[in-house]
C-alpha cells in the first residue's frame, strides 16, 4: 500500500508529535524533514555540499534540536541547490510501501502534492514560543520567552516569506490550530483524518 501523510506547518506547532503518533497507531513510516535541514545548518562549510553528502551520522547529532540549529536550518533551507539536494530522497521515502507519514514545510505542496492527507498544523506564535520555551526549561531556560518569540517570528518570516517552496498550506490541506488544544486532542483530529481517508481507500 502506497500511502502518505504530509504534515506541514510552523515551528512548534506539534507537527512532530502528531507525526509520530500518527505513525505509531497505523504503523507508517516517519520521516522528520526539519531534522535534514538541521544536519545540513550545523553540519558548517558549504551547505550545498553539506547537503549532497549527508550521512546518518549527519542525522544522529545531539545538537540538531536547539534554538541555533533551527535558525541555522531556516538559513540554509532558503537555497534552491539545498532543497534540490534533499528532494528525491523525500519524494522516495513517501511513496515508500507500508505507508509514510512527513512532516516539514513543503510536503504537501512540494515533496508529496499527491498525498492522500494533508494537514496543515498551525497555532498562533505566542503559544508556539511558550511551548518552544517550556522545553528548554521555562523558567529555568537559558533565554526568556520574549527572546524564543523572536525567534519563532524571524523563523516563520523566513520560512514564508522565501522563494523556493514557501511555507504555505496546500490548497487541499486541512488545516488544524492547536492553539487550544492539547497534544492529545490534536493527536486524535490527525488520525481520525487518516482514519476516513484510509477508509475511503479500501
Ligand atoms: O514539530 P513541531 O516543531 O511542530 O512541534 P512539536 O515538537 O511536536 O511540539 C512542540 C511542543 O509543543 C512539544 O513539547 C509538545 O508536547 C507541545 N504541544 C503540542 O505538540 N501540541 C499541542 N497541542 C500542545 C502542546
Ligand atoms: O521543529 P521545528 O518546526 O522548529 O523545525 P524543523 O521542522 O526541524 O525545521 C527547521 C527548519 O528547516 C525550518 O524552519 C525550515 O526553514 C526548514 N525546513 C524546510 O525548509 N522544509 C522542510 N520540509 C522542513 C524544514
Amino acid at each position: 500500500m502506497i500511502f502518505t501523510v504530509a504534515i506541514d506547518g510552523p515551528a512548534a506547532a506539534g507537527k512532530g508529535t502528531i507525526s509520530r503518533a500518527v505513525a505509531e497507531r497505523f504503523g507508517f513510516a516517519h520521516l522528520d524533514t526539519g531534522a535534514l535541514y538541521r544536519a545540513v545548518g550545523v553540519k558548517g562549510g558549504d551547505p550545498v555540499h553539506a547537503a549532497r553528502s549527508l550521512t546518518p551520522a549527519d542525522m544522529m547529532r545531539e545538537d540538531l534540536r536547539t534554538l541555533e540549529a533551527g535558525q541555522a536550518a531556516s538559513r540554509v533551507a532558503v537555497i534552491p541547490e539545498v532543497r534540490a539536494a534533499l528532494l528525491e530522497f523525500q519524494r522516495q521515502f513517501a511513496r515508500r510501501e507500508g505507508g509514510a507519514v512527513l512532516d516539514g514545510r513543503d510536503i504537501g505542496t512540494v515533496i508529496c502534492p499527491e498525498a492522500e492527507v494533508k494537514l496543515f498544523v498551525t497555532a498562533s506564535a505566542e503559544v508556539r514560543a511558550r511551548r518552544r520555551w517550556l522545553e528548554l526549561g521555562g523558567d529555568a531556560a537559558p533565554k526568556s520567552l520574549a527572546d524564543v518569540l523572536v525567534e519563532v517570528r524571524e523563523r516563520d518570516a523566513r520560512d514564508m516569506g522565501r522563494a523556493d517552496a514557501p511555507l504555505r498550506p496546500a490548497s487541499d490541506a486541512v488545516t488544524l490550530d492547536t492553539s487550544e488544544l492539547s497534544a492529545d486532542e490534536a493527536v486524535a483530529v490527525a488520525c481520525a483524518a487518516v482514519k476516513a481517508a484510509l477508509a475511503r481507500q479500501s
